[in-house]
């Protein structure tokens, strides 16, 4: 079976690292590119992580490409409570050989998916600027997306604001270009990825994989649930980012229903928020598939098998 062509436009960020592991390095899929944006931190910091995740694990082939340092519309917001000052603070990474190509991650999208035959799903894993603003700059490129994938918004509470998520709250306006593209779209957010979480005995069981992505996943996770427990009490970090990933490996995996999103421009204490109209209130068509379940043990697994299929030792070392 042809491998689905994916691009990963991301901020890493812990979980968006565990989701690259993921996707560099699975039979089903052919990563293309990573394009990244500012978010979790600022875009240096983000370019830099990616670059860093794909050098660790020897994937140095596959191209980062940064895109845009500031949202749309509103001020930048970054997530360092959670992700630290680097927003990837834990691991010790060895000196950086790799770098990010000189093309924008805007044209990057563009100039692939023009080119394309339709078949490019986009997951998006950080805040949405870059495909937003692909779509404005280029609107012809809708009618070749496949699918955006995207972790992000809840249709219940937020994570930054009582209504709103990290990723859409960090640019709504690009959030919603891309939610009003026509184009399909399967939403993840809070509601499944909060279920998925990080306890110590899942850090024990990956570190006994012992591949160079099961060690920088310990130690990613390590930060990644000590802030998590500060800020939320969880007593293990939900795993958000890869469950995009995972759901393009094993469909089964999350259990969507269509409802008609919109997202919350109005600046106002729900800026931000995803109104997903579960149970069709509106009556206005069905925008996106939104994620209301995951298996949780299956998950898991994915996960595992990711880690295993590198080898021992560190490969970009
Ligand atoms: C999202 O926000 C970021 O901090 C994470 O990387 C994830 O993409 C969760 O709200
Ligand atoms: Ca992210």
């Amino acid at each position: 079976m042809a491998r689905q062509r994916i691009i990963c436009d991301c901020d890493p960020g812990h979980d968006d690292a565990v989701a690259l592991m993921l996707a560099a390095n699975s039979p089903e899929l052919e990563l293309l590119g990573v394009t990244v944006a500012a978010g979790n931190q600022t875009l240096d910091n983000t370019a830099r992580n990616a670059c860093r995740v794909l050098q660790w694990l020897g994937r140095e082939e596959i191209p980062v490409y940064a895109g845009c340092g500031r949202p749309m519309v509103r001020d930048r917001v970054t997530a360092g409570d959670i992700h630290g000052e680097t927003g990837l603070d834990g691991p010790v990474f060895p000196p950086l050989r790799k770098a990010a190509e000189k093309e924008h991650a805007v044209s990057f999208l563009v100039r692939t998916l023009l080119e394309s035959q339709g078949d490019v799903v986009v997951v998006t894993s950080g805040p949405m600027t870059n495909l937003g603003m692909a779509l404005r700059m280029e609107p012809r490129i809708a009618d070749k997306l496949q699918r955006i994938v995207l972790m992000g918004g809840s249709y219940t509470n937020g994570n930054v604001t009582p209504a709103a998520e990290f990723n859409i709250l960090a640019d709504p306006e690009a959030a919603h270009v891309c939610f009003t593209s026509g184009r399909p779209i399967t939403m993840i957010g809070l509601d499944v990825t909060r279920k998925v979480l990080c306890y110590p005995e899942i850090v024990e069981r990956m570190a006994k994989v012992n591949t160079c992505a099961s060690r920088l996943f310990v130690d990613l996770m390590k930060h990644f649930c000590k802030t998590q427990k500060e800020i939320f009490g969880w007593e293990g970090g939900p795993l958000h980012d890869p469950v995009t990933i995972a759901s393009l490996l094993d469909p089964s995996l999350v259990t969507t229903k269509p409802m008609n999103v919109r997202i919350d421009l109005s600046h106002g204490d729900s800026y931000g928020r995803t109104n997903c109209d579960a149970f069709g209130y509106l009556g206005l068509p069905a925008t996106a598939d939104v994620a209301v379940d995951v298996g949780v043990e299956r998950f898991w697994d994915i996960i595992e098998a990711g880690l295993r299929r590198y080898g021992e030792t560190e490969a970009g070392t």
